[in-house]
């Protein structure tokens, strides 16, 4: 059926409302830096595991009745001159128009995990805005377009869309149309997976990771090192998944994010998202491994949370060992989770 949003009599009688829940997901090859920002168009492909147990519930709702627009994200009602504010209305700009029509929305998000530090919340965020407008606008995109228009959001969400591991593709087209995501291989494929989120700070981080991206690009004299070996990191990471191999994929996601971050701390002027915690976290895992021959590996997104990539029969002995670690506010265990969803429970 094509629905014409100017018809007015369908616009008072339908209900364009939906809700979406997508889980984040941590890269094991990290997305890091765009060749084209306003597109986001990423220069490496990335790979990444989206996990159970930390997810956006999203429900949108577009109507005739409402006066303006009106976002709630963790019960804070956005003002109309925030950069969260403005990232939504764009967003939501271009399901509008391939919806044909341009009524005011009301959208209300909770993300059950600490926002902006470092965790990917953006990456669930608009996954599940992108579904959820799918959804109410009756769009019937496929899987692919959901990941591709997803990227505008925040390039990360392109992945969040699919469960298990998932590979994102930078693409060659300057128009972007061979950039999105797929999945590698769904969540039930290695039931024995495990990351463990070490939540070392609740606090927002100081910089932005789009704007961390871009200064590393711009000022990093190892930006081009990083992307000489990202090819070879992707490969062998497929290969890892492929063979279920912990500790070749362990070793592979840990030196690319540390590669990132050494990107990060060699721009100008530097970023250094670490704290202590973080830092104990990195060499208690590297003992763990080495003098207790450990399956534990660290990755770091653009934050100071760390992520530690195990099993299911080594998670008690991780975490055992890092309660120490009296500065970890919180330890979340995390299996391979679902893609997007959409659910019929509504927020409002
Ligand atoms: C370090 O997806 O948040 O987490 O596209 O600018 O919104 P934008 O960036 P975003 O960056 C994620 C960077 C990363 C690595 C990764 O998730 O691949």
């Amino acid at each position: 059926m094509v629905i014409n949003f100017n018809d007015e009599y369908i616009l008072i009688f339908m209900s364009m409302k939906a809700t979406a829940v997508a889980n984040t997901n941590i890269a094991l090859v990290k997305y890091w830096g765009k060749r084209n920002e306003e597109l986001i168009l990423p220069y490496n492909s990335s790979i990444s595991v989206t996990l159970n147990n930390l997810f956006t519930i999203t429900t949108v709702e577009f109507s005739k009745n409402l006066p303006h627009n009106e976002f709630v994200i963790n019960n804070r009602l956005l003002n109309e001159n925030e950069v969260e504010y403005s990232r939504i209305d764009n967003f939501s700009r271009i399901f509008k128009k391939l919806a044909g029509m341009d009524l005011n929305l009301k959208v209300v998000s909770k993300t059950n995990f600490p926002i902006a530090s470092g965790l990917a919340s953006s990456a669930s965020a608009f996954a599940a805005l992108a579904a959820a407008f799918n959804t109410a606008l009756s769009l019937n995109l496929t899987y692919e377009e959901l990941s591709k228009y997803a990227r505008f959001g925040s390039g990360s969400a392109s992945r969040s869309i699919y469960g298990g591991f998932v590979k994102w593709f930078k693409g060659e087209f300057d128009d972007g149309s061979d950039c999105f995501a797929k999945q590698i291989k769904d969540e039930n494929y290695w039931p024995d997976f495990r990351i463990l989120v070490c939540i070392t700070s609740s606090k927002e981080k100081f910089v932005k990771s789009r704007e961390a991206m871009h200064r590393t690009v711009k000022t990093s004299e190892f930006y081009d090192a990083w992307l000489q070996t990202v090819e070879k990191d992707l490969d062998e990471m497929e290969i890892a998944i492929n063979n279920r191999d912990i500790r070749s994929l362990g070793l592979i996601a840990e030196n690319n994010a540390l590669k990132m971050h050494a990107t990060m701390i060699t721009s100008k002027p530097p970023i250094i998202y670490w704290n202590s915690a973080t830092l104990k976290l990195i060499k208690s895992v590297l003992r763990l491994r080495e003098e207790f021959k450990v399956n534990a590996y660290i990755t770091i997104d653009a934050g100071h949370q760390v992520k530690i990539i195990t099993t299911s029969d080594e998670i008690d002995r991780v975490k055992n060992y890092l309660s120490d670690i009296k500065e970890v506010e919180q330890f979340i265990v995390s299996s391979p989770g679902q893609g997007v969803k959409i659910v019929q429970e509504h927020l409002f």
